[in-house]
């Protein structure tokens, strides 16, 4: 049996990257072998899912006013515990949890990363066998190290961002990170239980032909966005259209699929909802950030989502992402 040594795992490859810095100190690298290590328990639970009793909702209402399913609760559970045990995270705050958490021990308070995440994006699919997510944000810390981290070191604008990612459990599972250097694609080989570099150098397609937006809310948007849906509609074979509608209901598959393939995903603000439903810190400035580094654009409908200033951690804003020529013709629309 010949050994491919062509497929590079996510710990040689973040070790090679780091040879470009002479004075780097590794905690970023170790801090994504930990998000990797929580992501493939999370796995390991999401692809029996249906044997064991982890369907199904947790009885409890989170933060956000929303269901809790046992598996959001399994998923928190496995991100927070590894990095609180790992040596290169400061303090977390997740989308299930009320506020953000500082780890005091002695090891934890001289790391100079806090994390950020959604360990189970796309809830509503996990009892129905449809793909699933986590999405996660690294933040430096601004207060000194060697202290207990506090709220303004999560509290940071999406431009600040070293480092974000997701994972698609999916039919197959994938860990996809950005660094302002590039954006990575790792498959998970399930034999091995190792993460090989599969998609280098994710760039996001300039032009696309897919539209991904929750068409049950169309009478609730404003008329812009309606004009831009009835854009993608209406467009015939010689200006590229008419565009294709996917929407899956859970960001990380959708925002996934129109980053390799180009297109476009929105949740809008609503007439009851103008903030829309995506979470800010845990949902849109971790893909605004992988969307940016990948050439394409985020915006909230005005501004770059990268810079919005955030002001709670559990801050809704609506989130328009995807290939730069699509974003142009929303931006027309919405003016
Ligand atoms: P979560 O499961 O973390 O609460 O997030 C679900 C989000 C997102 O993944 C998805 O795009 C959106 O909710 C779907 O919402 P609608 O059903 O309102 O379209
Ligand atoms: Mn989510
Ligand atoms: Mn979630």
């Amino acid at each position: 049996m010949s050994i491919n040594r062509k497929v590079q795992t996510l710990d040689e490859f973040t070790i090679q990257q780091l040879r470009n810095f002479p004075h780097a100190t590794g905690e970023l690298s170790n801090l994504l072998r930990n998000i990797g290590l929580a992501a493939k328990r999370v796995n390991v639970e999401v692809n029996k899912a249906g044997l064991v009793d982890i369907l199904g909702d947790h009885g409890t209402i989170n933060v956000q006013g929303e269901e809790v399913k046992k598996l959001d609760v399994y998923a928190n559970d496995q991100f927070t515990g590894v990095l609180r045990h790992g040596i290169s995270c400061a303090g977390i705050a997740s989308e299930e949890l009320d506020d953000f958490v500082a780890f005091d021990d002695e090891i934890s308070v001289k790391s100079k990363y806090v994390c950020l995440y959604d360990p189970l994006d796309g809830s509503s699919n996990i009892d129905v066998n449809v793909s699933i997510g986590t999405i996660f944000s690294v933040y430096k810390r601004v207060t000194p190290i060697g202290t207990v981290v506090k709220k303004e070191d999560f509290l940071q604008p999406g431009n600040k961002q070293v480092a974000a990612g997701y994972i698609v459990y999916g039919s197959s599972t994938m860990l996809v990170y950005a660094t302002r250097r590039g954006v990575q694609g790792f498959t998970l080989d399930p034999s091995i239980g190792e993460w090989a570099l599969s998609h280098p150098n994710i760039q996001c397609p300039v032009s696309g032909k897919i539209y991904s937006v929750n068409h049950g809310n169309y009478f609730k948007y404003n008329k812009g966005v309606q004009q831009y849906i009835t854009a993608c509609q209406q467009k015939d074979k010689s200006n590229g259209g008419p565009y294709t509608q996917r929407y899956i209901g859970s960001m990380v598959s959708d925002v996934h699929r129109n980053l390799i393939k180009g297109g476009i995903f929105m949740y809008p603000g609503t007439t009851d909802k103008p903030e829309g439903k995506l979470r800010l810190m845990y949902e849109c400035n971790p893909f605004a950030f992988i969307i940016a580094v990948a050439g394409g654009k985020a915006t909230n409908g005005e501004i770059r989502i990268l810079d919005i200033d955030p002001t709670k951690l559990h801050q809704r804003t609506p989130m328009f992402i995807g290939s730069t020529d699509m974003m142009d013709e929303l931006a027309a629309c919405l003016a």
